[in-house]
């Protein structure tokens, strides 16, 4: 099949529904041979189900295309290790990785229970931070036995990591996590042709039914924006080699808007050349605050 990843293959973690689903669909839809993995959790990630992904190997095949299912876990080390080996070992190599497994628990911050903590930091932190380190380990062998990848990671973040997001400190602290990670993955991977880049998405799938109440049905006729397919033409140029050059850089993508985020950089600041008191490190905080720029809202706070 020729296409932008004609050659390549490509994993997409947590592919079985939602945007990994539209992200392995277009992917294979450029001619990626495509890892589908899912391990069919819940929406609470709970439980796991083989059926999410083996239909979507079904809907690639059927269209023309090369796939294969994984079901583990993205979050273990040996989930990790065998979907890349997977990927390797069917296919003879491995291109692109999509990091997109994941899911919620939503709760205040006072009613958040620790499990609800630690399972959404392990899903999207580990599952992000495992599937990344085994695959860049195959890279650098790669690089080492002289032959050149144009290696390809895209990570998943959300508005929730950038602006926060009322009731989802645990998901907004994950989320966030997953920019830090992508930053220093793209600074240490480059040398061996690794490019690392993020997605904030937003679309509907079964996390933002209730969210996207509103905008639920497709419209009659004419542009869905809320179409998880529209966020995956992006990750599809930015796992391909016609990405290069782009690195460590974070993009907002729904409906038919693409975003550059722009991150943390120093806005207006004293020095004093010394140590301050507190109340004179009170006056100047208020001093350079009336002169910084107002920050985003959080989602769901007035
Ligand atoms: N839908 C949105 O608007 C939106 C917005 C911002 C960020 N995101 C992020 O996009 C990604 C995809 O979300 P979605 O909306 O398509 O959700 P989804 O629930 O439709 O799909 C997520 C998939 O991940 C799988 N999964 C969960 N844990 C797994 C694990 N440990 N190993 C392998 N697979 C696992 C689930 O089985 C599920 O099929 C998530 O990281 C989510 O946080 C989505």
């Amino acid at each position: 099949m020729s296409g932008l990843c004609s050659e390549r293959v490509a994993i997409v973690t947590g592919a079985g529904r939602g945007l990994g689903r539209a992200h392995a669909l277009a992917l294979a839809g450029e001619g990626a041979k495509v890892v589908v993995n899912d391990l069919g959790a819940g929406l609470d990630g709970t439980g796991t189900e083989a059926g999410p992904a083996r239909l979507v190997v079904d809907e690639i095949v059927a269209r023309g295309g090369q796939a294969v299912a994984h079901g583990g876990d993205v979050a273990t080390a040996e989930g990790a290790a065998s979907l890349i080996r997977t990927a390797v070992e069917t296919y003879g190599r491995l291109d692109t990785l999509v990091n997109n497994a994941g899911f919620l628990r939503d709760r205040m911050l006072v009613n958040l229970d620790e499990d609800d903590w630690d399972a959404v930091m392990r899903v999207h932190l580990k599952g992000h931070f495992l599937p990344l380190k085994h695959a860049a380990a195959h890279w650098r062998a790669e690089t080492k036995a002289g032959r050149a990848p144009a290696a390809r990671v895209v990570n998943t973040s959300s508005g929730a990591g950038l602006s926060g997001s009322l009731g989802q400190g645990n998901y907004s602290a994950a989320k966030a996590g997953i920019i830090g990670l992508t930053l220093v993955a793209a600074a240490e991977m480059g040398r061996y042709g690794v490019l690392v880049n993020a997605i904030a998405p937003a679309a509907r799938t079964r996390m933002t039914e209730a969210t996207f109440a509103e905008t639920m049905a497709a419209p009659d006729a004419g542009f869905d924006a809320m179409a998880p397919a529209n966020v995956s033409p992006l990750v599809v140029w930015l796992g391909s080699a016609a990405s290069a050059g782009v690195t460590g850089r974070v993009f907002e993508a729904s409906g038919g808007r693409i975003t550059v985020m722009e991150g943390w950089r120093p806005g207006p600041t004293a020095d004093k050349g010394a140590r301050w008191s507190p109340s004179e490190a009170g006056e100047a905080a208020r001093r350079l605050l009336a002169e910084a720029a107002t920050p985003e809202p959080v989602y769901g706070a007035r």
